[in-house]
């Protein structure tokens, strides 16, 4: 079997999906306090640029990836309105769960589906707009999952990757030592678990930067690719359009 990385272990495929499976279900019960907590309030703001640059309109057809606890679909659900059709995703029983519920608690019944982002049930070019925050980093073969992003996305639909990226070269050791060092000592303290929070720490490295990320996407079928650096390149938004 073929090899890849979790975080800076290089594992068996099939044993990389188990163990993002136990990141994830240890961390779903504390996910939205943990994501407050360690990124200062930020990843708010990062997502809120996300829909901003999504430019829903009402009526639209959106997929969110990965979606976890459901921070984009909800903003994305209020933007389509009625007529449009948001749904949610994510490979993570756990993580779907607390989206749904978060969503029912707000009043919102949106369509949500266990399904694994690099074999996507749905037809082809059916979707206006697909989004993924914070969840290809995870995944196991990122070209098969961007190939199947393009895939379900019509004509002139956009695709939006939100991730953890390459920051800064003045901030990079500060910013390694956040992530080293508080980062799991928040995960210790609120969910008991500092080694979930050490592999969040270690996949952002060995994720691919904004420009191998924009290649990527191009060589998936996004004929055009623009790259958003936030927050120093913290983060990168990569908006991809199906040309
Ligand atoms: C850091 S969370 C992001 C959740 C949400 N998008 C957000 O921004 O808050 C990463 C999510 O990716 C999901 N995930 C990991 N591998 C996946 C895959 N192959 N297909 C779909 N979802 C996956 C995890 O279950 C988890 O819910």
């Amino acid at each position: 079997m073929a090899e890849t990385h979790f975080g800076y272990q290089t594992v068996d495929e099939a044993e990389k999906a188990r163990k993002v499976r136990g990141v994830f279900d240890s961390v779903a019960p504390n996910y939205d306090l943990m994501n407050d907590l360690m990124s200062m309030g930020m990843h708010r703001l990062w997502k809120a640029a996300a829909v901003a640059l999504a430019n829903v309109q009402p009526g639209d057809k959106l997929l969110d990836i990965a979606g976890g606890t459901g921070d984009l679909a909800l903003a994305f659900a209020r933007k389509a309105g009625a007529s449009g059709t948001v749904v949610l995703t994510d490979i993570n029983e756990a993580m779907l769960r607390a989206g749904r519920d978060r969503l029912l608690d707000k009043g919102l019944a949106l369509p949500c589906m266990v399904c694994d982002g690099e074999r996507l049930p749905f037809p082809t070019g059916y979707f206006d707009t697909v989004s993924v925050a914070f969840g290809l980093r995870n995944m196991t073969h990122k070209e098969a999952a961007l190939a199947e992003m393009c895939r379900v996305l019509r004509p002139g639909g956009r695709l939006l990757v939100l991730e953890f990226s390459k920051v800064a070269a003045p901030l990079q050791k500060p910013y390694d030592w956040y992530s080293f060092n508080v980062i799991p000592f928040i995960g210790k303290l609120v969910a008991r678990d500092s080694d979930s929070y050490r592999y969040l720490a270690e996949s952002i490295r060995v994720h691919p930067d904004q420009a191998t990320l924009k290649a990527m996407m191009k060589d998936a079928g996004f004929g055009h690719v623009d790259v958003h650096n936030m927050t120093a390149g913290v983060v990168a938004l990569h908006v991809g359009i199906k040309c």
